[in-house]
């Protein structure tokens, strides 16, 4: 099994860590631009090995995409994070950019591999991505319900004094603060959230992950990393065990939800064929129309990068 992490700062080199630790790929390409970063990032993951107890290889390249030919999986966390002020949507021209090129290269010399893209705005990434790729939408997805969901999950645990493990959670839509939590699909060791928290204090919750990306970009004057590399390393290593996990994840729907021709946050079942299928949540009508609404701005943002003609 053999991972590329393309970008080599706080996520890319957070998931190449996380991945590492999780000992299941022979080897971890880090890419970036910047002289000298990845190389030095992987030699010093590397050299956690003999400390942690694993025995993948990691090695940093300098944008020579011949070093990542044969990769299984791909993730792609290359791209400006957010600064104060700045929504994840402002990023959209520097970053299709970046995700389009990137792409082209990886491509070239793994035209079989997985794509999970990471860069924001996530959903307009992915599609970008998807674009340039030309390959299947069950190998090109995005890295966004996961975290997400952690978040709402840490705060329900916060709240409950419960450890996070026995919290699952369902979260759809785009990755911005359009994002749809749904505590009705959410339980403690199976029982319903619902039974167990007072209305407020779930809708405070649910506030607080869909700004949960913003509240750490004001507290550090960029993005957070330690959960979005956790998270996209959980992804690979789906993929590369075939587990068939359930995760939310941004996907292109082709009718699902009544919603086509969209990259979007849904449940899905991913293993080594990446997405295997797209689940179907019983909405209620409020549940639908937050649905609607987000992916009407997710839409709009779609339909920006259509007009910048990026991707030919
Ligand atoms: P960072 O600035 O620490 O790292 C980005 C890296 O990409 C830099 O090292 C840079 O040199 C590299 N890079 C830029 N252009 C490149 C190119 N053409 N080829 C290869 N490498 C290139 O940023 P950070 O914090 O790691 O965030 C990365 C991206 O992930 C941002 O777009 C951020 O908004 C996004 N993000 C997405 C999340 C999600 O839930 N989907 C969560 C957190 C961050
Ligand atoms: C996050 O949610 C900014 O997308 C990034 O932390």
């Amino acid at each position: 099994m053999k991972i590329t992490v393309v970008g080599a700062g706080n996520v890319g080199a957070t998931c190449a860590h996380v991945l590492a630790e999780k000992d299941f790929a022979n080897e971890i390409v880090l890419l970036d631009i910047k002289e000298g970063l990845s190389q030095g990032k992987s030699l010093d993951i590397w050299q956690t090995g003999p400390v942690d107890n694993f025995d993948t290889r990691l090695k940093g390249v300098t944008g020579d995409y011949s070093k990542t030919s044969g990769s299984d999986i791909v993730i792609i966390t290359s791209g400006l994070p957010r600064k104060p002020g700045m929504s994840r949507d402002d990023l959209i021209a520097t970053n299709a950019g970046i995700v389009k090129t990137v792409t082209e290269n990886v491509i070239k010399h793994s035209p079989e591999t997985i794509l999970i893209i990471v860069s924001n705005p996530l959903d307009v990434m992915t599609y970008c991505a998807y674009l340039t790729a030309k390959i299947d939408s069950s190998r090109v997805f995005g890295m966004a319900g996961i975290l997400d969901t952690a978040r709402f999950r840490t705060f329900v645990s916060g709240a409950l004094d419960i450890s996070p493990k026995d919290i699952q959670a369902m979260l759809l839509g785009g990755h911005g603060d359009t994002m749809v939590p749904l505590p009705r699909f959410s339980t403690v060791a199976g029982i319903p959230l619902t039974d167990l928290l007072p209305k407020e204090k779930i809708e405070s919750i649910v506030e607080r992950t869909k700004k949960g990306g913003g509240e750490i970009v004001n507290l550090l004057g960029t993005s957070a990393w330690y959960a979005p590399g956790a998270a996209a390393a959980q992804m690979a290593e789906a993929i590369a065990k075939d587990q068939k996990r359930i995760f939310p994840c941004c996907v292109l729907l082709k009718g699902e939800y009544g919603l086509k021709d969209i990259f979007l946050g849904v449940p899905v079942k991913l293993g080594r064929r990446g997405i295997e299928e797209i689940i179907e949540l019983k909405l209620n009508a409020d549940e639908m129309k937050l649905l609607q609404s987000s992916a009407k701005a997710v839409k709009e943002v779609m339909e920006v990068l259509d007009k910048m003609a990026v991707v030919a």
